[in-house]
């Protein structure tokens, strides 16, 4: 059976407001639906495929909401601001309603891929150590890398406080001073961890794939877009089999 809902429901569960705001929206005729204008706040709509707009700016019902943001230097990703921007200030503030959170946190001044959503387990899936999803950074570094530092980062590095050595997937390098480093898991500040345990210093550092998902070259930084089923998909999809 096809699941309906009165239109302020609808407005309220994505992100609109209170019950009460949402039915000042619609009966000051600020809401269409499917196209037409709908001052009816107890009007029935199908979930299925029902697209609307609300001042003028226009939107999809979602169940969950799953997008990607290119994140910029010097936002956090944080809810509450402690010395920079959060990245959801970049965000239509119906979605910030709706309680989205990013699926592992970039530092303030690392760029690139982040992954958004408002689905628990979806987060869980993909950030869970279990299901070792792959990462990619791209790592500028302040001298460049020799030999022997790219083999040791292979071969495992020591963190200051870890006890075993830890390595990256892959390393490629791109000119002397800039690597793409491929890496398992997500530890505190890792990629510049690593680089320090060879000597070096990370200059720039930007997340530029997850799994098989890489960054598209036409999204800018600040900028975010929704996921297809199929990108969801590739995100824990191994990009050796993609
Ligand atoms: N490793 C880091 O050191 N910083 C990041 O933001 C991500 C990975």
């Amino acid at each position: 059976m096809i699941k309906k809902l009165a239109l302020e429901r609808i407005l309220h569960k994505q992100g609109f407001g209170t019950r009460k705001m949402c039915r000042i929206l619609i009966v000051n005729g600020q809401v269409t639906v499917n196209g037409m204008v709908c001052d009816d706040p107890d009007a029935n709509f199908s979930l299925e495929d029902l697209h609307y707009t609300v001042n003028g700016e226009a939107w999809q019902y979602q169940a969950n909401s799953y997008l990607m943001m290119h994140k910029p230097a010097h936002y956090e990703c944080t809810h509450k601001t402690q010395f920079h921007p959060t990245i959801y200030t970049l965000l239509p503030q119906p979605l910030v309603e709706r309680g989205v959170q990013c699926i592992g946190r970039l530092d303030e001044d690392t760029t690139g891929l982040i992954i958004i959503t408002d689905d628990g387990q979806f987060i869980h899936k993909i950030s869970s150590p279990k299901h070792h999803v792959p990462k990619v950074y791209a790592v500028t570094c302040k001298h460049a890398v020799s030999a022997d530092q790219l083999s040791a980062l292979l071969a495992g590095v020591k963190l200051l406080d870890q006890e075993e050595t830890i390595a990256a997937l892959a390393v490629t390098q791109i000119s002397d001073y800039v690597l793409h480093m491929t890496l398992a898991e997500g530890k505190y500040h890792q990629v510049k961890r690593m680089i320090a345990a060879i000597s070096n210093r990370v200059e720039a550092l930007k997340r530029i794939q997850i799994g098989a998902l890489h960054l598209p070259e036409d999204l800018a930084p600040g900028a975010w877009c929704w996921l297809s089923p199929a990108q969801c998909a590739l995100l824990s999809t191994d990009p050796s089999q993609s």
